[in-house]
């Protein structure tokens, strides 16, 4: 297909609604920019997948429904068909988005088609059982590129029920083998490590069943041919909006059909519902992507800052960020903080934040969580004195606090035994030396609301980095009926969001970064209430490449916090602080070290670096992002950002060990304009010469990256 006829059909789609319905053939085909999906009733007035891939502009085109034969009494005709929401009924043994126990004992749920609405770019499906009026809402959002779906689960039956596995929606991929899966995985200080492999027959999970969403998987898919990278390639791809136990089931049944479940993980799960009540699931967000990982990473970010982040397209970029935790730990204090926060400031940080060890008794991780009252002995002035210092110096202040957690040696603990997590007469294991607060408890949300909230109406505090330093254990709630103690998994996470919420609502401008003990609780729930996330515990500049690698898959770079701590880091590597910056430029830039051990060097080096972030961090953080060069790939890495209005860009490489005197490759520039002329700038200002886009992108640009750990960065104007 020519170019111009492929972006006049492009064109025709985007400008086409985005909901259609085939009246006749009960066929509805939604459309973004970049995907079409469809669904359609059978005869049996059964819901079925019928298309997922490049938009369409045709409803004609996608074959109605229909009834499949039974190959075999082994393989029967339901397992064959597509269901868009399958119940588990009838001899349906695929992952069921929907399994429940009516209170009688019966146990089979088969959903079919009551009605629909539609309304702009948002449609409505209810379903029902063929029995009893047990009913899912099938809810779907056309986003500019991707589709986000949930379901909500009535009971308008006479009976309660037990919800067992409530899923938010199942995709279905075009019907063939030989799929490979893109995942993240890792562990603390080790998080969203990118893995590729194929998908055979049987299931492959990825889930967390420890609270929060976890440092082990990422609620994120990617599932292409075999053959796409960065550029090129047809990818299918999803995320899932649940800070709590998730789960992603990647299926591939017999029948040649690979199929991606998800919602909440049913792992320990029961959700009673009693007639008339109903329970909604987490928003699974999928698209498709026709031009590779890079392109499907992009349509991700773009959705989270236009529709997900708290202030959407209106958001600011993330300012320059101190804090001293990696520098000072615990030992906090007023004189120790300002003297910080004087070369801070002197380096241009917008916002300087005291982490943990400013509250009770809190002189190391053995005492104090619970206590959320200023130390006296490290504070004598209370915060006030800090922060107005902080402030004439023209930062902002931010807060590290940790509020559903308790130290058994706190006053909170010695008050509120009961509001720990626990199976009553069971040991209640330590983690960190800290216990867990049952947050799904009204009681103990109130208080956790209540902390905050004084402390943002007592303080002039523009941030709170909201820290989670354990994982669940014992979750026990033995105040409800034994039929209700599993919706904790739930009701946990709906409060920590509900929290949040109000904060925000009460104290305008406030900006909340979410951290459990680094990249713990990052996924597209959150970032509905934060501005930012803690990308990793691991600060190592290297390390963090890999990291963020995996981290860009899924997330805009606008929410990455990324410090430039002290070496020898982890690993006791120590790579050049120029290397150290530009890597953690790449996100939201933060300083971790301890500037008192700075030489006058690093000093006047720092100043440049955070000079040259303001400069770039509305094209980094609101930009395209290019991943050019793969750290795990190559011994160069390059990543390029292309601003929105394709005025600016700006080229990142680095060089992990120079082998036989060997340059670095050419860094072939992507999401240009051929036509267009670009003025380059070395990242110490000076020129690079002109060259049009067409050059950029099929030459490239030559960069000089010597020995181990050599950095650099190319800014591009377009200049015609
Ligand atoms: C966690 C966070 C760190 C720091 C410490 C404080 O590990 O990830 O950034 O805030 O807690 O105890």
């Amino acid at each position: 297909m020519s170019r111009l006829i492929f972006v006049m059909l492009l064109a025709l789609c985007a400008s086409a609604q985005s909901i259609r319905h085939d009246a006749g053939r009960h066929v509805w085909l939604l459309t973004t920019h970049t995907s079409s999906y469809a669904m359609g009733l059978s005869p049996e007035n059964e819901l079925q997948h019928l298309y997922w891939g490049g938009p369409l502009w045709r409803v004609e085109d996608v074959p109605a429904a229909e009834r499949k034969r039974d190959i075999s009494s082994f393989d029967p005709h339901q397992m064959l068909e597509n269901e868009e929401y399958p119940g588990w009924g009838g001899p349906r043994f695929d992952e069921p988005a929907l399994k429940i126990t009516r209170a009688d004992g019966d146990r089979d749920l088969v959903l079919h088609y009551v009605s629909h609405q539609a309304k702009a770019n948002e449609l409505a499906i209810t379903l029902k059982d063929i029995h009893d009026d047990i009913e899912v809402e099938l809810d779907y959002i056309v986003h500019s590129g991707t589709i986000g779906r949930k379901s909500i689960i009535r009971n308008r039956s006479k009976q309660a029920i037990t919800l067992e596995s409530a899923q938010s929606a199942a995709w279905y991929l075009p019907a063939g083998v030989g799929y490979r899966l893109s995942y993240l995985s890792g562990r603390w200080a080790a998080e969203t490590q990118l893995n590729r492999e194929p998908i055979h027959e049987g299931i492959k999970t990825l889930e967390s069943r420890t609270g929060h969403t976890g440092h082990n998987i990422n609620p994120w898919f990617a599932i292409d041919e075999g053959d796409a990278d960065e550029t090129n390639g047809r990818v299918w791809f999803g995320a899932l909006a649940w800070s709590g136990n998730w789960r992603i089931s990647v299926e591939q049944t017999p029948y040649r059909q690979v199929r991606v479940t998800g919602g909440f993980n049913p792992f320990d799960f029961a959700y009673w519902l009693k007639p008339g009540e109903s329970l909604e699931t987490p928003v699974f967000y999928a698209g498709y992507a026709q031009r590779g990982f890079g392109e499907a990473s992009r349509l991700l970010h773009d959705l989270e800052r236009s529709d997900i982040q708290p202030d959407g397209l209106k958001a600011r970029p993330r300012p320059v960020l101190y804090n001293s935790w990696e520098a000072t730990e615990f030992n906090v204090d007023e004189a120790g903080q300002i003297a910080l926060a004087e070369k801070a400031a002197k380096l241009g940080v917008e916002l300087f934040v005291i982490d943990d060890g400013w509250f009770g008794k809190r002189n190391n991780d053995h005492a104090g969580l619970g206590d959320w009252t200023v130390n006296p002995q490290k504070f004598p002035n209370g915060l006030n004195g800090l922060i107005t210092r902080v402030n004439s110096l023209g930062m902002d202040f931010g807060l590290w606090v940790e509020p559903e957690m308790v130290n058994p040696d706190s006053d909170l603990y010695r008050a509120h035994p009961d509001w720990v997590m626990n199976f009553p007469g069971r040991p209640r294991s330590e983690l960190r030396n800290q216990l867990i607060l049952n947050m799904a408890r009204d009681d103990v949300k109130d208080y956790i609301f209540g902390v905050l909230d004084k402390l943002a109406s007592t303080y002039k505090i523009r941030y709170f980095k909201w820290d989670m330093n354990r994982i669940f254990s014992e979750p026990g709630w033995p105040e409800v009926p034994v039929e209700q103690q599993r919706e904790l998994w739930v009701k946990y996470v709906w409060n920590y969001y509900d929290i949040m919420k109000q904060l925000r609502e009460k104290h305008p401008g406030l900006e909340i970064e979410s951290c459990s003990g680094g990249g713990g609780r990052i996924d597209l729930g959150v970032l509905r209430y934060v501005d930012e996330v803690w990308t990793s515990d691991n600060t190592e500049a290297f390390d963090r490449l890999r990291i963020q690698e995996g981290f860009s898959q899924a997330y805009a770079a606008k929410f990455m916090s990324a410090w430039v701590t002290d070496v020898p880091n982890m690993n006791r590597r120590s790579t050049p602080l120029q290397y150290r910056f530009l890597v953690a430029m790449q996100g939201a830039l933060g300083i971790g070290a301890n500037l008192n051990r700075w030489s006058d060097a690093d000093t006047e080096l720092a100043k440049r670096m955070v000079a040259l972030d303001k400069r770039i961090r509305t094209t980094v953080q609101f930009g395209n992002l290019y991943r050019l060069l793969s750290p795990r790939l190559s011994d160069t890495t390059a990543n390029e950002y292309v601003s929105t209005d394709g005025r600016e860009a700006v080229l990142f490489a680095f060089r992990h060990s120079q082998e036989y005197n060997t340059p670095p490759p050419a860094l072939l520039l992507e999401g240009l304009d051929a036509r267009a002329v670009y003025r380059l700038e070395s990242l110490d200002g000076k020129p690079l010469g002109n060259s049009s886009g067409a050059y950029l992108m099929q030459q490239g640009v030559n960069v000089t990256l010597r020995g181990d750990f050599d950095s650099t960065a190319v800014l591009l104007h377009r200049v015609e």
